[in-house]
């Protein structure tokens, strides 16, 4: 397949000439003379490589780089500049720029440098799309900085060089179980071994057991061929087994087995395989209460739960809320090609409040939703759900305590109705007479208000509707 070049260059005996000898050399060129035009052909035609003049007519080259790699980062530009013109190039280099040459410029020369970069462009496409598939989990994955976070990394890290075989990681939906129990998998010397996710509460019971254990030839009916089970294919990795809690008894009792002796036959068999898996099991649901209930295995829970992890919720991680945002904003401004900037101060403020039920999986789908329909640099209360919204204006007036308020009660003691009294005169005050603002502020109904003024001989002080 011919490679593309984008040739941007406002002198039109460059472009002219530039198209002459690549075309010789195999490539298919676009011209642009201005960087606007160059940022839409880049765009349009995606080439594999540009080749850019720094002076243009109407932007700087520059800006030009910039969009450019906004729109694909790895693709290699080469900066053509005029002689005695180094600094603008150098500056190119420091965004992203692979390389510059001077005009005038030999053709062999340009040729050696273009097939350089293509090179290195492929192989750094190569490696992003190796990481892509093989999931690169590390621990920069995990965001947050709360002493609760801080914590939970440090844990993380002594488990994934330890040779525990089973960790158990307990936590509301949402809370990030499956990302921890990757970068488990990754940061540990199982890492080039396979990470297998099973979700005990999708699979139909019978099919999660022949899944996990394999079976032999004529096992049951329609088992014509034998199959290996996942503890067989993740020896020397790790078995995901997410939503634990749901597992049926029976089959708990075969994975107890398993851990402690690591070893399991495959439906039907009769031979012992050995397996060296690590497990990290997760669930959202209070296993004790299950327990408790006899559908979970106390054996197995405590077996389990050697190294325990419990995810706290979003909501107790404070400012965290913010860094999450920030980092899923950067992303989803790539994704979209947006350029948002961050949170409003109003919004900041609703999510500091928000209880955040669905925790960070919740707070992304809220971010990506309010990125698609907003087009403010900062994200506001605009195309946040209702809830949200909602939340935070029912716990405003929610009635505070009295510490709150800096309501003490003397030695002496005081008297009720004198301080009821009290109140109902002070909230006339502040709503300036208007009935129904006071009524409001002492949380109170129309009659219930109007009853308390009378009783008191306060309604000639007021004025209006309560
Ligand atoms: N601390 C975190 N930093 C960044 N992303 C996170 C964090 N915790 C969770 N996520 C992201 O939130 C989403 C839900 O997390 P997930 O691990 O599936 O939760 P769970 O398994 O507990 O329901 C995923 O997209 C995950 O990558
Ligand atoms: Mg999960």
């Amino acid at each position: 397949m011919k490679q593309k070049a984008l040739v941007v260059d406002d002198e039109k005996l460059i472009r002219w000439s530039l198209k002459e000898n690549l075309g010789k050399s195999g490539y298919e060129v676009v011209e642009a003379e201005k960087g606007s035009d160059a940022i839409k052909a880049f765009s349009e035609a995606l080439p594999d490589i540009v080749l850019l003049d720094v002076n243009l007519p109407d932007m700087s080259g520059i800006d030009v780089l910039r969009s450019i790699k906004g729109i694909d980062k790895d693709v290699p530009v080469i900066i053509i500049t005029a002689f005695g013109n180094i600094q603008t190039a150098v500056d190119a280099m420091k965004f992203g720029a692979y390389d510059f040459i001077e005009k005038p410029f030999e053709i062999e020369k340009l040729n050696i440098v273009m097939d350089k970069a293509l090179e290195n462009a492929f192989l750094r496409r190569e490696v992003s799309r190796y990481k892509a598939l093989t999931g690169d989990y590390g621990f920069e994955h995990i965001i947050g900085n709360s002493p609760k976070m801080q914590e939970m990394k440090r844990v993380i890290k002594k488990i994934s060089q330890s040779n525990a075989t089973t960790v158990l990681l307990e936590g509301e939906t949402g809370t990030g179980k499956d990302l921890i129990a990757r970068v488990i998998h990754n940061q540990s010397n199982r890492a080039h071994k396979s990470f297998v996710d099973v979700n005990c509460a999708a699979l139909p019971e019978n099919l999660i057991e022949s899944e996990l254990f394999g079976y032999e030839r004529g096992a049951f009916t329609g088992a014509s061929n034998g199959k290996k089970g996942l503890f067989e294919l993740s020896n020397g990795g790790t078995i995901y087994l997410d939503e634990i809690g749901d597992m049926n008894y029976d089959l708990q009792a075969k994975l107890l087995k398993v851990i402690d002796s690591k070893t399991f036959r495959r439906l039907g068999g009769t031979t012992e395989i050995m397996t060296d898996v690590r497990i990290i099991a997760a669930t959202n649901r209070d296993l004790q209460a299950k327990i408790k209930a006899g559908t979970f295995r106390e054996d197995l829970y405590w077996r389990l739960k050697v190294i325990p992890l419990t995810m706290p919720p979003l909501r107790e991680r404070g400012e965290d809320i913010l860094l999450i945002s920030q980092k899923f904003i950067e992303r989803f401004d790539l994704e979209f090609k947006k350029q948002a900037k961050g949170l409003s101060p109003e919004t900041r403020k609703l999510f500091l409040a928000y209880r955040w039920p669905g925790n960070v999986r919740e707070l992304k789908n809220v971010i990506e939703r309010a990125m698609i329909l907003e087009n403010e640099e900062y994200i506001t209360p605009d195309y946040l759900p209702v809830e949200i919204v909602q939340a935070a204006e029912a716990k405003a007036s929610q009635p505070k305590p009295c510490e709150e308020l800096g309501i003490t009660i003397p030695e002496g003691g005081v008297d009720i109705e004198n301080i009821e009294k009290e109140l109902l005169k002070k909230a006339l005050m502040m709503a300036k007479g208007n009935q129904s603002k006071a009524a409001r502020l002492l949380n109170l109904g129309r009659d219930a208000f109007r009853y308390r003024i009378q009783k008191f001989g306060l309604d000639s002080e007021s004025q209006g509707e309560a």
